[in-house]
């Protein structure tokens, strides 16, 4: 049985026809040569942001986890006229290299960074929210999702990536991936959104608020 995670060159494929301006694919180069590069969503994840951020006529929307802002440029460019988005971040110079990153792609005016805790920034958070992007630490995954759920508006959309944690869910050997695993059940089995989990990079779920 093939499996398309191992078609040689696929990920270069994706990113070729992933549509990246000269900003995002700077973005992606630069980011790609930090320590802990691989964290950054990949371009072809970025435009599923923009597109989904696009079609459920985004006026308010949240990133968790933001590092160097590829994500957060790609939903940013998906908001309806007027939207805004905020980013919580919990390291301060990751906030500072994804501020200038926002600058550059022309969307740093309509881009809120908090830097802290994403847990304590969204208890604070009061808005009623049309798209939220999960991307930070994994074990807090039940906890975004629980404070983001009330928050979303109905028709809204939330997307959490990871949530295969490299197949190792699929065993969910360890606490963390126990976690991602209970966690995953539960979106599917909750009556108040629809789901689904694609095989996408390393797992995306998508979330629609009923
Ligand atoms: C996978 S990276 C985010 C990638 C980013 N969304 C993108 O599109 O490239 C995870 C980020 O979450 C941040 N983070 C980790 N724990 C956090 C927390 N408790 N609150 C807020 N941010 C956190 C990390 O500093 C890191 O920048």
């Amino acid at each position: 049985m093939s499996r398309t995670s191992d078609i040689p060159g696929l990920t270069d494929y994706l990113t070729r026809l992933a549509g990246q301006d000269d900003t995002l694919a700077r973005v992606n180069r630069e980011t790609g040569e930090l320590p802990h590069g691989g964290m950054q969503s990949r371009p072809d994840q970025g435009a599923l942001l923009t597109i989904l951020a696009k079609t459920v006529g985004t006026r308010t929307a949240v990133e968790v986890g933001t590092f160097t802002g590829y994500g957060a440029i790609c939903i940013a460019r998906g908001l309806a006229d007027g939207g805004r988005l905020t980013c919580f971040e919990y390291d301060p110079e990751y906030a500072e290299i994804a501020r200038g990153n926002l600058d550059s792609a022309g969307v740093g005016d309509r881009t809120t960074i908090v830097v802290g805790p994403a847990i304590e920034g969204l208890a604070t958070f009061t808005e009623e929210i049309d798209f939220a992007y999960v991307d930070a630490d994994k074990p807090g995954y039940p906890g975004y999702y629980d404070a983001l759920l009330p928050k979303l508006r109905s028709g809204g959309m939330m997307v959490l990536d990871n949530t295969l944690l490299g197949g190792r869910v699929i065993e969910a050997g360890d606490d963390r991936t126990r976690t991602m695993a209970e966690l995953n059940t539960r979106i599917a089995n909750d009556p108040a959104v629809d789901s689904v989990l694609i095989g996408l990079a390393d797992g995306m779920t998508i979330v629609r608020k009923r």
